[in-house]
């Protein structure tokens, strides 16, 4: 509750720094990089570049297509702008085109996906996209700390990428591994119960093109109790197919 009240005060703040900025005639710097943005036409993203999915990713869109009803295959959207952005490295209108026509949809209700859901990038990204959660389980376990290693390690702030394109760097909320906080995610891997020092060394090893591990850095397996694991203990998983009717 406090984390929401200081959030929507500082939203105010910002919107009311933001009239007065305007009132007074003052020029807004576009930001460079914004996850949920308005378009507007750049040499990277606009609808003259030429976008359709290559062979492996047209045959994968079919078969997602073909998991629903011809009249409802519009429910293929969101898994087909992943595929455009995962084969472009963003999703630019030209994807969001193409899925449009290709799932006969008007472009406006594909623009509407793309723009609501913030793991759809906008903006040309870096090789790696570095994700750190500050929601409240992670800001209480130390993520302030991890915003200033990544911070200080890649020279950037949130919302930017490095020159050499290498690192994009974004502040997100909740990415569901609140037991392993603090954590970040590189692209679509997790690096969990981190520190600032650990942190600083895995970005260093991407730098350098070494390999990383994702998962717990504290050494525990998974998201089990610091102090080992309390249930199940010499035991198999019990098998809830024998509870399960035949039929099912
Ligand atoms: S609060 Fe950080 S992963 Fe949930």
């Amino acid at each position: 509750m406090i984390h929401s009240i200081s959030a929507a005060k500082s939203s105010v703040a910002r919107f009311a720094n933001a009239s007065m900025l305007r009132a007074s005639g003052a020029n807004f710097v576009r930001r460079p990089y914004s996850i949920i943005s308005v378009h507007r036409d750049t040499t990277e993203d606009n609808q003259n570049l030429p976008f359709e999915f290559d062979k492996t990713n047209l045959a994968r869109a079919k078969e997602v297509i073909a998991k629903y009803p011809a009249q409802y295959k519009k429910g293929a959207v969101m898994p087909l702008l992943d595929l455009g952005q995962r084969q472009l490295g963003f999703t630019s209108i030209s994807v969001m085109n193409y899925v449009a026509k290709l799932l006969d949809m008007p472009p406006m209700r594909v623009y509407e996906v793309a723009t609501f859901y913030t793991m759809y990038n906008r903006a040309p990204m870096g090789k790696y996209n570095i994700q750190v959660c500050t929601t409240t389980p992670c800001q209480l376990c130390g993520s302030d700390d991890i915003m200033e290693a990544v911070k200080s390690t890649l020279g950037i702030k949130p919302g930017q990428t490095t020159d050499d394109k290498i690192f994009t760097f974004q502040e997100v909320e909740c990415l569901g591994a609140c037991v392993n906080a603090p954590m970040l995610a590189v692209n679509d891997d997790y690096h969990e119960d981190l520190t600032a020092d650990n942190t600083k060394k895995l970005l260093e090893d991407l730098k350098a093109g070494k390999e990383v591990k994702p998962g717990p850095y504290s050494g525990r397996e998974s998201c089990e109790p610091y102090s080992g694991r309390k249930v199940l203990l010499g035991k198999e998983p019990t098998d809830i197919g024998k509870f399960i009717q035949p039929g099912l």
